[in-house]
């Protein structure tokens, strides 16, 4: 099982979408092991976003992800990061595939969401940053039943 880092961002708390997001991971079957809502410190977007340091756009994604608040979360599942990168979409909302996240719900990659990790190892690393080890939750998940073979 791989985990994977989501953060709904705040365009879609603030436009009523926490719900049906969730609602989505929830129907795939996949475990959530991490659920938290907080406005992001300035010092927090910028690592969870680090990679993009000195990009043009660098600024206005950091002052975006801190205007409002965002549900972090942590997903478990049968390949989870790719998996729910596909369920994401591509980050151009208008490129992305019908179905997908983006494409549902946004139009412009400066409002597109939701962020989805984008490997196992970046997942690790923003899972970090995001949430304390005592934060996780180590439950188990009936579905699973129903889901895997054994
Ligand atoms: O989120 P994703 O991994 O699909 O895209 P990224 O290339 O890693 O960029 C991170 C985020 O920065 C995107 O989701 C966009 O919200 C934002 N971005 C932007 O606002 N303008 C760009 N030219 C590129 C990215
Ligand atoms: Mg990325």
């Amino acid at each position: 099982m791989d985990r994977t880092f989501v953060a709904i961002k705040p365009d879609a708390v603030q436009r009523g979408f926490i719900g049906q997001i969730i609602e989505r991971f929830e129907r795939k079957g996949f475990k959530i092991v991490g659920l938290k809502m907080l406005k992001p410190t300035r010092e927090l977007a910028e690592k969870h976003y680090e990679e993009h340091i000195g990009r043009d756009y660098f600024e206005r994604l950091v002052a975006f992800m801190i205007s409002g608040p965002v549900i972090a979360m942590v997903v478990e599942g049968k390949n989870a990061v790719s998996v729910v990168r596909r369920m994401v979409g591509s980050t151009k909302p208008h490129e992305a595939e019908v179905g997908t996240i983006r494409f549902d719900f946004a139009q412009v990659k400066e409002m597109n969401i939701i962020h989805g990790s984008d490997s196992i190892e970046n997942a690790k690393r923003e899972i970090d940053v995001f949430f304390r080890e005592d934060e996780l939750v180590d439950w188990h998940h009936d579905l699973e039943l129903w889901l895997y073979e054994k």
